[in-house]
């Protein structure tokens, strides 16, 4: 999704903004720009595809200066072209611009009849030609942004710099995130806290609806209705070799190697000898969950299967019901709501515009409250929920979620325990469930010893241009986000189906160029499962089973490949087997040529509609 970094500072900043869109890359994005104030004008660079290519035009004409706005842009109104790509200029004004403005169209058609003439198809022009309006008008730089925004529909971050004030840069959010960094004698804008880490670890996050003014010696916050507002300085915790790559080939590879460690940091100190530990959802969360009667789980994409994990948890150990469903249909119906049913949201960015419309949705809806299990602090997810859980993956920059999705799993778990023990689960069982969950690190990390054979395993799948994935209970989700992964990397056309559902259409499609992937540990629909996957066998279909070593598996191998995989218990099998595939998904991609971090069309964050 759009990235936006603006600085004001003594030295050139262009440099600086193109670092920082460096680290914004990871959002997903199709061209990218930077424009720059220096000796009263706004000069720019703009360019289609990777950063590094509207770099090149930067090193061969240089822009000093030091204010400056940068962006990489998602397209959403317009191809990805170099006039649709930010910086958007009109007048005096250069402005940059994450979401999407709704009603464009009507002021684009006022502006084009008083004469204004558009160079792009953007909303985002239309933005810069009512700031300049109103500058016209007389008013100042930020005046003319708070007039601007009052008249927008939809969701906006932006930053904005005129020609008339130089060593000043105005920002505001509403639906789309924007932060401020604080520097000496220098500050900052920037889409997250990734993109200032390499400038400075203050932050100040601003809320929906703020206006910010920053200059080189000030940074000043106002509300919509113009009067200044205190947010606090925060430092962020996050640190630059976070946020780099190592000795691994990409960021995914790298991001599921280090789930035995992300997920061991969500289980710190929440998780004792006893059991869950008390209020780790939050302060007084525990009068909360003890009066949950009931669970309504909303996210999107990978974290959407992490929910689905949990409704088959909770729903055999708490016995309490529970319905998950995407963000984006929720957010549009009429959900009836039992008494004292508990809202719940999952989201690794925080940001996921669907996701937060739906969590604001849900307060109209006489919800008993609401929890955020979420990957980073002062998202607007966490900040406006009730109840959270961080999961502590640490950035994830792939954009195929990973780690995100096994410590959502780990946060999940913990909420799945700690309701099953509040509505009467036996505590022999809890406590054993309790030993299995803490074992999951460990479990996770001899599922990565299987790389190796992955590696042989995705020599075969590369000329395949269709899979299936199936599971049964709660290795259906993971079919579901195995298939997910190699979809959006591999660009594969995968499939998942609980495995039962195979006869009542998807069979048709089994023949010897269809590669069936079944995730198959140890439980008491094994057996089921089996007599699914003797059906894929009697069509010549060619078998991939990831199974730890039950009686009959092996038998399977005749037909395909079996890789062993230890689970560790069933509780945390669907955590463990994820991996395996995950693997897969990564290095049929590696060996496809495709752009594993980056694919195509997709956005890390999806701060838009
Ligand atoms: O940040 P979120 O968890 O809210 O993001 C939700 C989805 O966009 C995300 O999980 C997406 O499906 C991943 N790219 C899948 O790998």
């Amino acid at each position: 999704m759009c990235g936006i970094v603006a600085a004001t500072a003594q030295r050139d900043v262009a440099p600086l903004l193109i670092a920082g869109l460096k680290a914004l890359e990871y959002r997903g994005y199709d061209s990218s720009g930077v424009a720059v104030l220096g000796q009263g004008e706004i000069r720019r660079v703009r360019a289609k595809g990777k950063v590094r290519e509207m770099e090149l035009l930067y090193h061969a004409d240089p822009i000093p200066g030091g204010t400056g706005i940068a962006h990489t842009r998602w397209a959403t109104h317009g191809v990805p072209s170099e006039a649709n790509a930010h910086p958007h200029v009109a007048g005096r004004v250069a402005i940059v611009h994450n979401g999407i403005i709704e009603n464009y169209a009507s002021l684009r058609a006022e502006l084009q009849a008083e004469g204004h003439v558009f160079t792009s198809e953007t909303d985002t022009e239309v933005m810069a030609a009512l700031i300049d309006r109103c500058i016209d008008r007389g008013m100042t730089l930020r005046e003319a942004v708070l007039s601007t925004v009052r008249e927008l529909e939809g969701a906006y971050a932006i930053a904005v710099v005129s020609r008339d004030e130089p060593g000043r840069v105005v920002g505001a959010r509403r639906g789309a995130p924007l932060l401020v960094g604080v520097g000496i004698g220098e500050n900052f804008l920037g889409s997250d806290a990734q993109a200032l880490i390499q400038v400075t670890n203050k932050m100040i996050y601003l809320d929906e609806g703020d206006v910010v003014e920053i200059s080189r010696n000030s940074v000043e916050v106002f509300g919509l209705d113009g009067r200044p507002v205190e947010r606090g300085v925060h430092e962020s915790e996050l640190s630059t070799d976070a946020v780099e790559r190592g000795e691994y080939r990409h960021y995914m590879q790298k991001e599921i190697f280090e789930q035995p460690r992300a997920v061991a940091d969500t289980l710190e100190a929440r998780i004792g000898p006893h059991g869950v530990l008390p209020n780790i959802f939050g302060i007084d969360s525990d009068a909360l969950l003890q009066r949950t009667r009931g669970l309504h789980i909303i996210a999107c994409g990978t974290s959407y299967h992490a929910g689905m994990v949990a409704k088959y948890w909770i729903e055999e150990y708490a016995r309490l019901p529970v319905s998950v469903e995407v963000a984006s249909e929720y957010r549009y119906r009429e959900a009836v709501v039992p008494a004292d049913t508990l809202f719940v949201a999952i989201s690794q960015s925080g940001e996921t515009a669907d996701t937060l419309a739906a969590l604001r949705e849900s307060r109209r809806r006489g919800y008993l409250g609401t929890l955020v299990i979420c990957n980073v602090p002062e998202s607007s997810l966490v900040r406006e929920a009730d109840l959270k859980l961080m999961t502590r993956a640490g950035p994830e920059i792939g954009v195929a979620s990973t780690k995100a999705f096994t410590t959502q799993l780990a946060g999940l778990a913990l909420l799945a325990l700690d309701l099953a023990r509040r509505n009467g689960l036996d505590l022999q069982r809890y406590e054993a469930l309790c030993a299995e969950l803490q074992h999951l690190p460990r479990a996770i990390e001899d599922a990565l010893k299987l790389e190796p054979a992955i590696i042989e395993l995705s020599a075969e799948f590369i000329h395949h241009q269709h899979a299936l994935f199936l599971g049964r209970g709660a290795q259906y989700p993971v079919a579901l986000e195995g298939s997910l992964k190699l979809k959006e990397i591999s660009y594969i056309h995968a499939e998942a189906y609980p495995a039962g559902e195979l006869k009542h259409g998807p069979l048709a499609l089994v023949d010897e160029d269809m590669p069936v992937v079944a995730v198959a540990p140890n439980g008491p629909l094994l057996d089921k499962l089996k007599s699914n996957l003797q059906e894929v066998r009697a069509r010549g279909g060619r078998l991939i089973v990831f199974a730890d070593g039950s009686a009959g598996m092996d038998d399977m191998a005749h037909h395909g490949a079996m890789l062993r995989v230890e689970s560790g218990g069933s509780f945390i099998a669907p955590a463990v087997f994820t991996v395996p595939l995950q693997l897969l998904a990564y290095h049929v991609a590696v060996l496809r040529g495709t752009d594993v971090d980056q694919p195509r069309n997709l956005a890390k964050s999806v701060t838009v509609e």
